[in-house]
């Protein structure tokens, strides 16, 4: 049997990161430049059952049993196990790569638990609909923290552009116009467990003025939801500005963040914020396509460790 291969894209949010966890709308889109990878082969004289798991990026190479359960491959796997209902899988080793920066807000864990369960589960001769991946990639998450809004499993299971409500059928986005964004890399690693306990604690601390902070987010969402279906996404840039002022309100920000958002600016991007978690990980820059390289050399110049350039595209009509 050939080996499976799957992958999957990292995804930046354009509007609503942390409001979405309490039930704002958000807005998402995949990074197609950067993915994980996923290769299932089958190793015809091992036992069934038998597992081998290798993940060079994380040091990882393991049988299965060995795993602890809450392993986010281990889980992963185990989730397409119970899914399909199978007891043993056939022998086989799964190897797991990604060129996505790990806790940097470009939804890195949810790209890798998509390629594993799209790939193991075709492998076992059962491929997933859509809406059981996205789903099994959310009980994954979890581990990542607890209240995961479920917009990163969505954006990275459709990789389409998403407008994201928790509760509600998911909307993918169609924009009739192609923008662009840059997208710059503090370098800073960043657990979104950590902020988003840290939000959680503030707005238990101060209901009133989070409510507040989350509503406003929510309107920038549907205001830009309108700007990007009508093929305006020009508005889209004094949209991001305040987005990311209301997230340095909610102090998830950091001055390193703050710096590359300036350098942006100042460099002549339309509008700028972080994306994400916050606190490190990645910022985001609209810009006219022209002026996209000089943007990202901008902000190799003001420290970023990486720099992204990434088109969102009107949907192909087949
Ligand atoms: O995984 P990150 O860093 O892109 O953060 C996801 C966005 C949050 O709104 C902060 C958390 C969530 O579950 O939606």
């Amino acid at each position: 049997m050939p080996a499976i291969t799957v992958t999957a894209p990292g995804k930046i949010i354009l509007f609503g990161e942390h409001a979405v966890v309490y039930g704002r709308p958000a807005i998402a889109v995949p990074v197609s430049q950067v993915r994980a990878r996923a290769v299932v082969s089958a190793n015809p004289h091992g036992a069934p059952g038998d597992i081998y798991i290798q993940a060079p990026e994380v040091d990882l190479e393991a049988r299965l049993a060995d795993l602890p359960a809450e392993n986010p491959i281990a889980l992963a796997i185990s989730g397409v196990l119970v899914e399909l209902g199978v007891a043993r899988s056939p022998a086989c080793t799964l190897r797991v790569t990604s060129t996505i920066p790990v806790a940097a807000g470009l939804g890195s864990g949810a790209a890798v638990s998509v390629a594993i369960i799209r790939a193991f589960s075709a492998f076992l001769g059962k491929a997933l609909p859509d809406e059981r991946v996205s789903a099994l990639t959310y009980e994954v998450e979890k581990l990542h923290h607890g209240m995961p809004s479920g917009i990163d499993n969505t954006v990275v299971t459709y990789a389409l552009p998403v407008y994201f409500k928790r509760g509600e059928p998911i909307q993918i986005l169609r924009s009739p116009v192609r923008f662009t964004m840059v997208i710059g890399d503090t370098g800073i690693s960043s657990p979104t467990a950590l902020a988003v306990s840290d939000v959680h604690r503030a707005w238990q601390e101060n209901p009133a003025s989070y409510e507040g902070l989350f509503d406003v987010v929510g309107q920038l969402s549907q205001a830009a939801r309108r700007a990007i279906q009508s093929g305006q996404p020009d508005e889209l840039g004094s949209l991001m500005d305040k987005n990311h002022a209301c997230l340095q309100q909610m102090g998830v920000s950091s001055p390193e963040l703050d710096h590359l958002v300036e350098t942006a600016r100042l460099a002549g991007a339309q509008g700028a914020k972080l994306s994400g978690a916050g606190r490190g990980g990645n910022m985001i820059a609209l810009v006219k396509e022209n002026i996209a390289p000089a943007i990202a050399q901008a902000l190799l110049q003001a420290g970023a460790v990486r720099a992204i350039i990434t088109t969102v595209r009107p949907p192909r009509i087949h």
